[in-house]
């Protein structure tokens, strides 16, 4: 009897839990069976498998083989495991020494020549590995992403017949070395591109320094998705943490994460038509969608009213909680998704309010396609009105500071908040909010009577001096004070359009 034990890895959300694949040879009728649950793909596997072993030169065992890949109640996709099923089935043939194969684990997809073609889902894997403590023989052209992993073991391989001779010590293949080089950030687009605008360019500078969602309302043509559309190129870099856990999900849906730009924040800007599936994430092998895919980066969304309310109405609880959990019949699965919102929309369904082409019903039911408790996340709703055309040709002058400089400012202002609370002031919790944005008496009862006249949340209080504390941090100063209340209740343009439509 001869049986081979080859580790590999399955791909379960974000996470790589470690698939044990173990081959059993038996004498009897020649037969080749893969057990533990494996779905259509990996059924396919076994053709996959036979003619890469042959193609390589090995001689396909005419024995009863038993392939089983355990734990059998994972599910189990892809091509992933043809690598480690080929080296077991090779492993108790040839009873290569168990020793050498447990200190490895494989991943990857045979070709029927036997080359070994890229998978999704390389950082995840390398990462497990490294914690696992054993060296990761993956695809070639995965080989640059995963070493984005400091410290793993990456051994790239190109055949499987380079693998075998690595086995066995014939021809050892070579650790990947990285040579990446971060790249400092750069953007085709830049702040100053935008001409004047200058307090929608202060509003949106306040949201970038405590990772505030926001919102752009005004008349077509003003600029708002210009200025909207820039908010990445003022944010801090991500950590090597947060870049991390971005590059873990790109990996998944297959966009390779290129090493040199890699720690650039994602800027997300899905269509208005698109699907609650396409932005929240789903599919019957939960996948994840566009609020994912802009994790710890922005999520832009133009034309606010044009989305389905109920697709709207399906981001409330992951903009509360940073996270999505996906629930299909059999499968359960949870992706990160902290990311900040910036939205963009006209005030009335023909454009702007003082067309005079909708009556206030009509505008009402516009406005109201955007649900309270939605409308409640948002932390800054900032007024983009229109230039008159003589004070635009004074204004093309007035373009204000670069990108560049404004991120030298929020990245500052970043560094005292994280000392402070170790996370950005959009994220704190009523309890941090009550210890870090402490108000004076008299503050305390100006904001109460300014939140109760503007018919507002507690929630909303509470947004309102995180902001507050946001436009201090950008002074570097200790206390929230009466302007930075003043400033932050400035930027409430919706609530007050809706009061005045109210009272119309
Ligand atoms: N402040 C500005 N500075 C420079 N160009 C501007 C400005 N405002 C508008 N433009 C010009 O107008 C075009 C439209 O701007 P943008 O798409 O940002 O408007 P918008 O406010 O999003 O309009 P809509 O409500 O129709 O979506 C831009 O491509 C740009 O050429
Ligand atoms: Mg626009």
């Amino acid at each position: 009897m001869s049986l081979a034990i080859v580790f590999s890895r399955a791909l379960v959300g974000i996470q790589a839990p470690l698939i044990t694949v173990e081959v059993h040879l038996a004498n009897g009728l020649p037969a080749f069976n893969l057990v533990g649950l494996p779905e259509a793909s990996v059924r396919e596997a076994k053709d996959r498998v036979r003619s890469a072993l042959v193609n390589s030169g090995f001689e396909f065992p005419a024995k009863r083989i038993t392939v089983n890949l355990a734990p059998a109640d994972l599910p189990k996709e892809g091509g992933r495991f043809d690598l480690a099923i080929a080296i077991g089935i090779i492993a108790a043939t040839y009873q290569l020494p168990p020793a050498q194969l447990h200190a490895l684990e494989l991943v990857g997809e045979l070709a029927l020549s036997g080359e070994i073609r890229p998978i999704s889902g390389a950082l995840p894997f390398t990462f497990a590995c490294l914690e696992a403590k054993r060296s990761a023989i993956l695809p070639f052209d995965n080989a640059a992403e995963a070493a984005l992993i400091q410290g793993a073991q990456i051994i790239p391989a190109k055949q499987l017949l380079d693998v075998f001779h690595h086995i066995v010590g014939q021809k050892t293949l070579t650790y990947f070395q990285a040579k990446n080089v971060v790249q400092a950030p750069r953007y085709d687009t830049d702040l100053q591109d935008v001409v004047g605008q200058s307090s929608a360019k202060r509003a949106l500078e306040i949201a970038a320094v405590g990772g505030h969602n926001l919102l752009f309302t005004g008349p077509p043509g003003t600029g708002k998705t210009m200025l909207a559309s820039r908010l990445i190129t003022i944010l801090p870099p991500m950590n090597d943490a947060e870049a991390l856990a971005s590059a873990a999900i790109h990996s998944i849906v297959g966009k390779p994460v290129d090493p040199a730009t890699w720690k650039q924040r994602p800027f997300r800007h899905p269509h208005h038509t698109s699907s609650a599936v396409a932005l929240v994430g789903g599919g019957s092998i939960p996948r994840p969608g566009e609020i994912s895919l802009a994790h710890h980066g922005v999520l832009f969304l133009d034309e606010l009213p044009e989305f389905d309310r109920k697709v709207l109405d399906v981001l409330r609880e992951p903009l509360e909680s940073g996270m999505v959990s996906i629930s299909r019949a059999a499968r359960q699965a949870q992706f990160p998704a902290s990311f900040q919102l910036v939205a963009a929309m006209n005030p009335s369904p023909t454009g702007s309010l003082q067309d005079g082409r909708s009556t206030s019903e009509q505008v009402l039911r516009y406005l109201n396609r955007i649900s309270g408790p939605f409308l409640d996340r948002i932390d800054l709703q900032v007024d983009v009105p229109k230039l008159a055309s003589n004070e635009f040709a004074e204004e093309v002058k007035n373009r204000g500071d670069s990108s560049e400089v404004v991120r030298q400012r929020v990245m500052q202002a970043r560094q005292v908040q994280l000392k402070r609370a170790g996370k950005p002031n959009a994220q704190l919790g009523s309890k941090e909010v009550e210890k870090y944005c402490h108000l004076n008496q008299h503050d305390q009862l100006f904001l109460q009577s300014a939140v109760e006249k503007l018919g507002l949340s507690l929630r909303t209080y509470h947004r309102v001096l995180k902001v507050a504390r946001s436009i201090a941090d950008l002074q570097a100063l200790k206390d929230v004070q009466r302007p930075h209340l003043a400033e932050a209740l400035h930027y409430r343009a919706f609530d007050r359009m809706l009061a005045q439509l109210a009272r119309n």
